[in-house]
């Protein structure tokens, strides 16, 4: 029992140690609404369920996103997912790095999007093959896009 006790002590003084360890910033940037993307409106309806808590400044933060470990995971995506493509800053992309991202925006729904620690949580979030073809239906104007056969 002794033992056991030690344990549980050890492991909660690891536990609130973590939570001193430096992470990204939990923040969502203000951002104009002018240059947030336009779409028609069942395309937005998707990237607004199942894209924005990564890929805006608009992400609805969970409670575990200030708690150590999950911190480190969920601050990380959104840091990351908003470099790669962040719908609130669209119309601040030139064209030609618009037409890349519809492109690759139209791979990532049959592939990878949204991730797997996110869709485990968020359930709702997960894409219908309907919800596939209205994204992949709209992306698909990008010049030489490639419609690869993955379903
Ligand atoms: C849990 C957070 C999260 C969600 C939700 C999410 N993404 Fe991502 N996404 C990321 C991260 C992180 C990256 C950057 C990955 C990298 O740099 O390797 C990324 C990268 C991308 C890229 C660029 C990948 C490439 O080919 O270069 C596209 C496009 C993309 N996501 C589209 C989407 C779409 C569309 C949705 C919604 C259907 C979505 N993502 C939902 C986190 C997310």
């Amino acid at each position: 029992m002794g033992s056991f006790i030690r344990y549980l002590a050890v492991l909660t003084v690891i536990f609130i140690l973590m939570q001193f360890i430096p992470s990204y910033e939990k923040k969502n940037p203000k951002t104009d609404k002018s240059k947030e993307i336009e779409a028609p409106k069942e395309v937005k309806a998707v990237f607004r369920r199942s894209c924005y808590d990564c890929h805006s400044n608009e992400t609805r933060w969970p409670w575990y996103a200030d708690v150590a470990p999950m911190k480190w995971v969920v601050r990380r995506d959104v840091e990351q997912g908003r470099k790669a493509l962040n719908f609130s800053l669209w119309k601040e992309y030139p064209q030609k790095r618009r037409e890349e991202l519809k492109k690759r925006i139209f791979r990532s729904v049959n592939l990878a999007m949204p991730l797997p620690q996110y869709l485990w949580l968020h359930p709702d979030a997960k894409l219908t093959q309907k919800d596939k073809d209205i994204v992949q239906n709209w992306a698909s104007d990008a010049k030489g896009y490639v419609d690869i056969p993955v379903r």
